[in-house]
């Protein structure tokens, strides 16, 4: 049945990683910025002290990056266990600078024996139309950019892989259980996240949906057009030209998902999140099995139907959860991204 369901899309079918990357950022997110001419950050430790009793270091690192000769700094804080060894990590890209937050209990994942580099996306650059202030602004003359230039999304992945330039620089961190994610367009950011840069071993999106986990063909709720209408500045400008205009894409949002192949991907869908379309953000899991198949690794494993509240898929490279309740990010998508990770990492 599934299979039957994604036939009828027509998709486009899969290219190499390096041509679906260069198709969705000429055609959607734009081109992620340059890497930086040079990286550095100065750290300050116990940022919040005897945070997790104790049992955890906590610091506050300033990020600073030269890019055309421009410095732009923003923010990050870190948790990690002070227990032995080296610890696995998520890079997550928040909605709010807190630590803990309400939705990243930081303060669990430690007791889990992980550490935790949370930034908040605003301290990267503004959420709207304004493309003249944080990194933004060193990219961009006078806030002008071209059709391909990095929308917003794309400029939060920037700053994630630069978390995960820090991060490569501690000695107590895992580089091979390094996880990024996010929620809703953070998860949309996630999964760019991990898609361009293969040093990041899971790429996790919860409730993502419209341009990010959910494929666009045939989706319900939020549509390309809609998107592009509400938050033109997520985007590059070359996307507008899809509104209305699904099936005639060289791409689908598969070609994300796919692009992190043979890494790992999670992708978690909440039952009342119609909006976001967990049967679309499923089908992206049963399009990009093939790819992970091709490569000799188990896709999604799953029953041929369509997801209810309550599955669970976690037995290949590829796991996907729909929860019951809304749109949130919630201690039950934590708890069942932590189970997907310990059977597999
Ligand atoms: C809006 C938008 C979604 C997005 C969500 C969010 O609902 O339409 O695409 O995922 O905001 O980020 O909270």
């Amino acid at each position: 049945m599934l299979k039957e369901l994604l036939k009828e899309k027509n998709l486009p079918p899969f290219l190499s990683r390096e041509e679906m990357l260069e198709i969705l950022q000429r055609e959607e997110y734009g081109y992620l910025p340059p890497k930086p001419e040079r990286i550095s950050w100065t750290e300050t430790e116990q940022f919040i002290p005897n945070f997790c009793a104790g049992r955890a270091i906590s610091k506050k690192v300033e990020i600073t990056s030269c890019i055309n000769g421009k410095t732009f700094a923003f923010p990050a804080y870190v948790t990690i266990p002070k227990k032995e060894g080296k610890h696995p990590f998520f890079i997550c890209i928040n909605f709010r600078d807190n630590v803990p937050d309400r939705c990243l209990p930081s303060e669990e994942l430690n007791d889990y024996g992980f550490a935790v580099l949370s930034f908040c996306y605003q301290d990267v650059t503004t959420d709207n139309g304004d493309f003249t202030n944080g990194l933004a602004g060193v990219l961009y003359e006078n806030g002008k950019r071209e059709e391909t230039s990095a929308g917003k999304i794309a400029m939060w992945a920037w700053a994630a892989q630069r978390v995960m330039d820090y991060a490569q620089s501690l000695d107590n961190l895992d580089q091979s259980r390094a996880f990024v994610c996010g929620h809703s367009r953070l998860g949309k950011t996630a999964l760019l996240t991990a898609a361009t840069d293969e040093r990041f071993t899971l790429g996790f999106s919860n409730d993502s949906g419209c341009s990010g986990a959910a494929i666009s063909r045939g989706k319900v709720g939020e549509s390309i057009d809609f998107i592009c209408e509400k938050f033109p500045f997520w985007f590059c400008e070359n996307y507008q030209q899809y509104r209305k205009r699904e099936t005639d894409m060289p791409f689908d949002q598969h070609y994300l998902a796919a692009s992190i192949a043979p890494r790992a991907v999670y992708i978690a869908s909440a039952e009342e999140d119609t909006w976001a379309d967990p049967n679309h953000e499923m089908l992206t899991c049963v399009a990009i099995s093939e790819v992970y198949e091709a490569m000799g690794k188990k896709g999604l494993i799953c029953e041929d139907r369509l997801p209810k509240a309550g599955d669970e898929f976690h037995e290949g490279c590829v796991g996907y959860h729909l929860r019951s309740g809304c749109h949130y990010f919630s201690r039950e998508d934590w708890l069942k991204v932590i189970k997907f990770i310990h059977k597999h990492f």
